[in-house]
């Protein structure tokens, strides 16, 4: 009877003085800048997976002057192996506006804040809230979960619709007062209790009303994209190794797939490999050994990937433009495309170098 009486904030507050999580990095001095980086790190990615990333990044750029003043390869350095790359490249670019328009200060005005690259109307909110305890709703892929669960909301929640009406509810239970700590329970109480598939309802502050738990069918809650299978593309990574160990990389466009990474360059088969060779390297290979395929799967589609490693001497002259000779061992600070990585580990840890 007690729990029916004090409203949903309430609950969800006592329940954040217990279990909410303290501790995160963003949480000591949150300043508008160190909470803009962390929701914009955050989007689609879990917190253990970001602390590392996040306290890394901060020493790098620890004010939003000295992020504007870096170049994009340097940021996508630190960046590299979080994925989602946009997100590192609209930080730079809003960085860059504010040192431009502003006096080099995250404004504090919601309708300033939502029009900066990157930042929608949730993570506007949360920065708003989480630095200034402004009060305005949030509403991300966790508390997305809880309100559809508790309120038993059906339909996909990338559908307009649905999204308006968990909006309205969102804002509805948002208090006047604690803003910060709400916000962050919401998030923490969606990533930890009300999680997607194991959902802990014996812990949770709502299990005396929420509609889906009563009903026996949290897990029915959000209702799943209706999807239609991944389509698979298929390409060939051109490893060339130079007779000093170095790996040959080429910088993608800003545009498409891992936009502004260094990758190896690419080949749309293997069959077309020799073509390639003949019309990059003047047909000048030594070795070549053709690697057993990866998948990166991407949000759209699937990626097979046959890496070909191949060897040249050190004066090989490669007509292609944006290029680097990489070391391994004296790795230059860029951003490398997560299969790139691996490649790369892979080459080095098996010993398979073509010297
Ligand atoms: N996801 C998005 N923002 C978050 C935050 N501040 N804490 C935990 N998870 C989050």
């Amino acid at each position: 009877m007690y729990k029916f009486s004090r409203t949903f904030s309430q609950r969800l507050l006592t329940w954040f003085d217990k279990f909410g999580r303290t501790n995160l990095p963003w949480q000591s001095n949150p300043t508008l800048y160190r909470v803009w980086v962390s929701e914009i790190m955050l989007q689609q990615t879990q917190v253990n997976t970001v602390i590392p990333y996040y306290e890394r990044f901060m020493q790098a750029f620890p004010e939003v002057q000295i992020l504007a003043d870096a170049t994009l390869d340097q940021v996508l350095h630190y960046w590299s192996g979080l994925g989602y790359y946009a997100r590192a490249r609209n930080l730079h670019r809003a960085a860059q506006q504010i040192c431009t328009s502003s006096n080099a200060e995250l404004p504090s005005d919601f309708e300033k804040l939502i029009h900066l690259p990157g930042i929608g109307r949730s993570t506007a909110g949360a920065i708003l809230a989480l630095a200034l305890g402004q009060r305005y709703p949030i509403l991300d892929g966790n508390v997305k979960r809880v309100l559809c669960r508790y309120y038993a909301v059906e339909g996909w929640a990338g559908e307009k619709k649905v999204i308006e009406k968990l909006w309205l509810l969102a804002e509805k239970n948002t208090p006047r007062t604690h803003i910060a700590n709400y916000t962050q329970a919401m998030m923490d109480l969606g990533a930890t209790v009300c999680s997607r598939s194991r959902p802990q309802c014996g812990l949770c502050p709502f299990n005396v009303d929420c509609a889906a738990h009563q009903r026996g069918c949290e897990t029915n809650y959000p209702a799943p994209k209706p999807r239609k299978t991944l389509p698979v593309k298929t390409t060939s990574f051109v490893m060339l190794q130079n007779s000093l160990g170095e790996v040959l990389l080429e910088k993608r466009p800003m545009k498409g797939i891992w936009g502004g990474l260094w990758s190896f360059p690419e080949c749309s088969s293997v069959d077309d490999i020799p073509k390639w060779c003949q019309q990059h390297l003047d047909g000048n290979i030594l070795k070549c050994y053709t690697w057993q395929s990866l998948r990166h799967t991407f949000t759209h589609f699937h990626l097979d990937i046959t890496p070909v490693l191949m060897s040249c001497k050190a004066d090989q002259t490669v007509t292609l433009k944006n290029i680097l000779w990489y070391n391994v061992n004296k790795p230059t600070a860029l951003g490398l495309a997560a299969p790139v990585v691996r490649l790369l580990a892979q080459l080095t840890h098996t010993g398979e170098l073509l010297l």
